[in-house]
């Protein structure tokens, strides 16, 4: 016979004793109390005072200008162009590196100001959108993005024409890309490469046929960066 079988049975009586024993154990602990309040009229008790951010000075070279700030430095380099100094020409699409809204000019390179942090961008030149134009006069690439049409609601235009700028530039110092067929020759722009080297910016409205017409017409005049 199996030794179970032989073992007694719990019966309705004798689960009902050993919950009511159970709960004379639990009711001699006492039940859990929370801390009782403080007395009426008794000062609150001060939070922890949060340590302040420590404030580091930069000056960033904007534009041609000298921009003196005060910053924490976990400040980005985007938001001190659009919070601090007031250019917000850039914009801040995804803000981790993904939709080149935040393009900007640093030493005649392109880079996405979100993932950079402003101080260190001390002596830097940096240009924004803001500063392409000269008075007046557009700069070839925003000439370009008129005459073609090259944007619909615009967010990301002054992304795609920092880029443009910078890209003009790598092009024409004959640095490849993934596209380029032939290293050994002048980098040509045709539709491909400019639709390769302008991958890192997006356009939420697709008006990507026209920003590479605008660009590939620019492409010739666009000597200024
Ligand atoms: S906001 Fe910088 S890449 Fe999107
Ligand atoms: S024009 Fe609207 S996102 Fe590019």
């Amino acid at each position: 016979m199996d030794k179970s079988d032989s073992a007694p049975r719990p019966t309705r009586r004798s689960v009902l004793e050993s919950g009511v024993a159970a709960a004379a154990v639990l009711g001699f602990a006492g039940p859990l109390r929370a801390a009782p309040p403080p007395a009426q009229g008794a000062a609150p008790q001060a939070l922890a005072a949060e340590p302040a951010t420590p404030r580091m000075p930069v000056t960033l070279q904007v534009n041609g200008q000298a921009r003196p700030l005060e910053v924490d430095p976990r400040t980005t380099l985007l938001d001190a162009l659009r919070e601090r100094i007031g250019l917000t020409g850039s914009k801040k699409g995804c803000d981790h590196g993904q939709c080149g809204a935040c393009t900007v000019l640093v030493n005649g390179r392109r880079i996405n100001s979100c993932l950079t942090l402003a101080v260190m961008h001390e002596g830097d030149e940096i240009q924004t959108i803001e500063g392409l134009a000269e008075g007046d006069h557009l700069h070839p690439l925003q000439a370009a993005f008129v005459k073609h049409d090259g944007f619909q609601c615009g967010y990301c235009t002054p992304g795609q024409i920092c880029s443009a700028a910078g890209m003009l530039t790598e092009a024409k110092a004959g640095w490849p890309s993934t596209v380029t067929q032939d290293l050994t020759a002048a980098v040509a722009l045709t539709d491909a490469e400019i639709r390769e080297r302008m991958s890192g910016n997006i356009c939420r409205c697709s008006a990507y046929p026209n920003i590479v017409a605008a660009i590939r017409d620019a492409g010739g005049a666009a000597t200024r960066l």
